[in-house]
């Protein structure tokens, strides 16, 4: 999720990018760097922090000049560093790219630019492309780029100049890239609102499309370098609704981005049907797996439980990290801890953490570089992108896709055999997620008959109960209204003597063994009154239609990969509810992202 722009025109280049890096703050960043072609030179300037640091930096260099690129870095591999920002030079500093996206191949790519003696500084991916560029660099950029861009596995966003020619190259596969059209200039960037006050005149690259941009002309090609058309639009945004994408909170956005940030997750870590993750375990030396973590993460934890011990037959035991931290755990030096946190920072998971001195540590974290990230043994990063919303929603599904590929891991590492019919269903969890979010009018619709609740319990069942307490977690963190998570079996041993005409219950049940026994939960509590919400992938289901108030049909998938699922809808009712209740969703009362005190 790194924000880029690239200027070409007549103005004085350095306080456009920087502008433009302003703007792309709140997408989320750790450091920052600019590139500009001045007195016939590239002069290469990189920060960590904010831009003002990039900014001070620039002043008395005597950097000017009118073309120029800019970016701002959400680490995806390497930790946060000055080397590690963009822009990436090749080895003789002529050519420089800032890049957006994930290069799958880079391992092998860089293996072989090193053999062919190129010096490869960071620990970046992105840092290859500048090399490879160079390797087929000989006077013509846009036929290098080309050339190198063939190489390349993955996604990428890429904006690259050089020192010998007046115009930038812009590429695309899967991150976006937008012209910018302005009178004697051209811009580009990964994001409108780095260039909504030059211009409104956009050209939206599409997948596997090159530019080449000089200060009065554009062109698009494909990659067999033949020009392609392309619609100038205008863009009617104003600078809010872009941070945002057009969706009212970040919240929103969040939640339907994660058909793509699931793919994230999964992107490079399966292939011909094996688990590749970037380090080695041997699972018949785990005593034991101990999870910790805290609120949204502690329940994908639960959840992981029930996927290690599913998946891998290896035990596991979850636990609150403000509770773990004190109680003296026993560890054994071959159990595992893992330490889950989309912030890294967590004060609780963090001491946690510190906590497991004697055994092996793996972190399932989305911040790369961040404290957790940095003190475990070894990780998996989600690359869900910046989480802006406080209430986590991406997140919770990107871990929960990490444990899956994690469980899967652990059973390959065993020797088992995997199932292809879950690998293969895991492919297919993006579609059946934007499935649910195309209706999510009728969510809407049904949400607003909750705005003026006091009570809600959640219920579900096996790998669905974590979910219950997720849908709890959600609705009382940003409308305000009690609610409960529970195992529906639960109802009997007490919270049933809450049930009356005033309680709403979400019920999630989904055909399958148990299926039986939750509808017969549904009935206690529709005999006393309550009034139900089902999400369910049976809604056709005789009982099921004669027990709800209110059904929210969700597509079928692996009992394994149900949370994925189930956990949209109530995403969706917890957002509608608040915003009916005109509530600030992306900002909880008394709630912090990241809570890094105890
Ligand atoms: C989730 O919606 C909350 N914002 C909160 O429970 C959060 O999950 C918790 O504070 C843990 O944060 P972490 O994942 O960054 O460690």
């Amino acid at each position: 999720m790194c924000g880029i722009i690239g200027y070409i025109g007549n103005k004085e280049v350095v306080p456009i990018l920087i502008n433009g890096l302003k703007r792309l703050e709140y997408r989320g960043y750790d450091s920052a760097g600019i590139c500009v072609l001045s007195q016939n030179k590239l002069e290469t300037v990189k920060k960590k922090g904010q831009i003002t640091e990039l900014e001070n930096e620039l002043i008395g260099r005597g950097i000017n000049g009118t073309m120029g690129i800019a970016h701002t870095r959400w680490a995806t591999h390497g930790d946060s560093s000055v080397v590690n920002a963009h822009p990436h030079l090749d080895c003789k500093n002529k050519i420089a790219i800032i890049h957006n996206g994930i290069i799958e191949n880079y391992g092998a790519l860089k293996k072989i630019l090193e053999a062919g003696g190129h010096k490869i500084i960071s620990d970046t991916d992105s840092e290859i492309v500048a090399h490879l560029i160079e390797k087929f660099y000989n006077g013509n950029l846009e036929e290098a780029v080309i050339k190198a861009i063939k190489y390349i596995e993955g996604t990428f966003g890429l904006v690259v100049i050089c020192e010998s020619e007046e115009c930038i190259i812009a590429a695309r596969r899967g991150s976006p890239l937008i012209i910018g059209i302005g009178d004697d200039e051209m811009f580009v960037t990964s994001d409108a609102s780095a260039i909504l006050e030059y211009t409104r005149k956009v050209i939206y690259i599409k997948d596997d499309e090159i530019v080449t941009l000089t200060k009065n002309s554009y062109d698009v090609k494909n990659l067999n370098g033949n020009l392609v058309n392309s619609e100038i639009q205008e863009i009617k945004w104003n600078l809010k609704e872009i941070e945002k994408a057009g969706f009212k909170h970040f919240m929103l956005k969040e939640i339907y981005e994660q058909p793509h940030s699931i793919e994230n997750t999964l992107r490079g870590r399966i292939r011909d049907n094996k688990i590749k993750l970037s380090f080695d375990i041997d699972p018949k030396l785990i005593n034991k797996i101990i999870i910790t973590a805290c609120g949204t993460s502690w329940h994908s934890a639960l959840i992981g439980k029930y996927l290690i011990e599913k998946i891998s037959g290896i035990e596991t035991v979850v636990d609150y990290a403000s509770e773990f931290r004190y109680r003296n755990p026993i560890i054994k030096d071959n159990d595992l801890l893992i330490a889950i946190s989309q912030s890294g920072e967590t004060a609780d998971t963090l001491a946690a953490l510190r906590v497991a001195k004697n055994c092996k540590t793996l972190g399932i974290v989305n911040v790369v570089g961040s404290s957790i990230a940095r003190e475990v043994d070894f990780g998996i990063y989600l690359h869900a992108g910046p989480e802006i919303g406080v209430a986590s929603t991406k997140a919770f599904t990107c871990q929960v896709t990490a444990l899956i590929l994690f469980s899967l891991f652990l059973r390959q590492e065993l020797g088992l055999e995997l199932d292809s019919k879950l690998i293969n269903e895991l492919s297919l969890i993006s579609e059946k997620i934007n499935s649910i979010l195309d209706k999510a009018d009728k969510i809407q619709e049904i949400s607003t008959n909750f705005k003026d609740a006091k009570n809600f319990l959640y219920l579900g069942r096996g790998i669905n109960f974590p979910v219950a307490l997720e849908g709890a977690l959600k609705l009382k963190e940003i409308s305000y209204i009690h609610a409960e998570g529970y195992p529906a079996a639960e109802m009997k041993h007490g919270p049933i003597a809450l049930i009356d005409e005033n309680m709403f219950i979400v019920f999630i049940i989904n055909r399958g063994e148990i299926f039986e026994k939750v509808i017969s939960n549904m009935q206690e509590v529709r005999a006393r009154g309550g009034n139900i919400i089902t999400i369910t992938d049976c809604p056709e289901d005789e009982m099921i239609k004669k027990l709800s108030n209110f059904i929210i049909s969700v597509p079928q998938t692996q009992e394994e990969l149900s949370p994925l699922i189930n956990v949209i809808p109530l995403q969706l009712m917890s957002y509608f509810v608040a915003d009916a209740k005109g509530l600030n969703v992306d900002k909880p009362r008394n709630l912090a992202k990241s809570v890094t005190v105890e």
